[in-house]
């Protein structure tokens, strides 16, 4: 834990074309910037983020997930550009690894690979088909020589092919000592960062290039990149849960948020859609199911089943059509195109086809509580709030408006009425 982290944040994102503050868009779930950050705080104990454009806004996010990240407001009016944006800031440690927080796809792992680069100062560079947007990276004799931004690029620096990826670790002392230096005379007027190699080399120092991955340190710029972005780290995602023993079929189209967890043996099956902090344990999530922040544990869902935030499931089974919201199931089967909401249900109860539970009167939320061994008839409305008692039944189509004690059944029925020879005379057709 020997160096410090600061991410670039501060920055507009106006190719976003966005209200919300680029850092904010999410990806498997979670604001781009929090997977930058769930990288520096694996790696640093001191972690600045540094901020300008809606300040407020991002700052209040960070703060709602992370408790000991420092947050760094640039003068960007007065000191525009990433090197302004490490302007005044204290760093713990003897060296400061530098990142943008447009980069969700940054492993760990290569992040060591530029703290452990040794030299006074590391830089990440890429080798892109198509340079244009990016900083160009004279490299001579195996080290880097300057970094030449693309507005200020004589036609040959143009040509090179090799590019900063932004990401920099830097001995403290010399960061230190630089960055008050930096000037804003070129072509952007701002104060860049990348200007601090050429300050290094011609003070006879070393800075070494660290060739990285183009898919992990491409940049987030428009919501092009965003949807490729989050391409990728689904990919990652559902890798990673199939080697740790979860079935899915046709994978590519199954989406998992990263805040998802699975638990034994899972399968998933296509068009399957797990949202938030869902916890999916041996269980069978059948195709296009949507799970959002639920905990479901021995059973199945679906096909076609939409289990929503606060829904408990254990030892459930819940068949196609069927909603179920902020309920606890325990050994309950509910077969087909239901609404159960704020409800509890107890083991060996059944749960026939159309059965809803009423849960809002139009101004508040209602409970209903279903006991053990129940069978609820097709086409039932349980008017909550409303209890039923252990081994009940439910007459088919009954409108429930009271409680149900034990043992009894429950039927409310319009008397039937057949007419004779109805059809006939209503359509006038041939002879009585
Ligand atoms: C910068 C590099 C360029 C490199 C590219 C890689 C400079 C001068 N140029 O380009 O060599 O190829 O990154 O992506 O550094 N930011 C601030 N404050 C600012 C400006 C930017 O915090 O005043 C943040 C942004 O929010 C972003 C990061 O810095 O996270 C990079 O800024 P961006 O404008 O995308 O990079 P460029 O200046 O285009
Ligand atoms: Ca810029």
């Amino acid at each position: 834990m020997s160096v410090s982290v600061v991410i670039l944040a501060a920055g507009k994102g106006t190719r976003m074309k966005s209200k919300t503050p680029k850092v904010l868009h999410t990806i498997s779930g979670k604001p781009m910037l929090f997977h930058a950050l769930d990288a520096a705080t694996k790696i640093s104990d001191d972690v600045t983020v540094v901020l300008h454009h809606q300040f407020d806004r991002v700052k209040e996010a960070i703060e709602s997930e992370y408790k000991r990240v420092n947050i760094h407001r640039q003068d960007a009016e007065n000191f525009p550009g990433t090197g302004g944006a490490l302007r005044g800031i204290d760093f713990r440690h003897d060296r400061v690894l530098i990142l943008n927080g447009d980069m969700p796809l940054v492993t760990t792992s290569s992040l060591l690979r530029l703290t452990d680069a040794g030299g006074d100062v590391a830089m990440s560079v890429i080798d892109l088909e198509d340079p244009s947007g990016y900083g160009r990276v004279v490299i001579e004799g195996g080290e880097v020589k300057e970094i030449v931004e693309e507005k200020d690029c004589t036609p040959e620096q143009r040509l090179i092919h090799t590019v900063n990826a932004g990401v920099y670790c830097v001995r403290r002392e010399l960061l230190e000592r630089y960055i008050p230096q930096l000037s804003n005379d070129n072509a952007q007027q701002e104060y860049y960062l990348t200007d601090i190699v050429k300050m290094a080399v011609d003070e006879g120092r070393h800075v070494k290039p660290v060739f990285v991955e183009e898919e992990e340190f491409k940049g987030v710029n428009s919501r092009v990149d965003l949807a490729h972005a989050e391409e990728i780290m689904q990919r990652r995602i559902r890798r990673y849960w199939m080697m740790e023993g979860v079935t899915m079929r046709l994978p590519e189209t199954i989406y998992i948020d990263c805040r998802a967890e699975f638990i034994g043996e899972c399968e998933i099956e296509s068009g399957v859609q797990i949202h938030g902090r869902s916890r999916i344990e041996n269980a069978h999530i059948k195709a296009h199911s949507v799970i959002e922040e639920a905990v479901i544990r021995d059973g199945s869902v679906g096909p076609m089943a939409r289990i929503r935030p606060g829904s408990n499931l254990s030892h459930t089974q819940i068949g196609n059509f069927v909603e179920v919201k902020k309920s606890i199931l325990k050994g309950v089967k509910a077969g087909h195109l239901s609404y159960l909401g704020d409800s509890e249900i107890d083991e060996g109860t059944n749960i026939g086809a159309g059965t809803i539970t009423c849960n809002y009167d139009g101004k508040a939320k209602y409970k209903t509580i279903i006991g053990k061994n129940v069978f609820v008839g097709s086409d039932t409305q349980l008017v909550a709030p409303v209890t039923i008692q252990d081994e009940t039944i439910i007459a088919a189509g009954s409108t429930v408006t009271r409680d149900v004690p034990t043992g009894a059944l429950a039927i409310s029925r319009t008397p039937l009425k057949i007419v004779e020879g109805f059809y006939r005379k209503f359509f006038n057709k041939g002879r009585q």
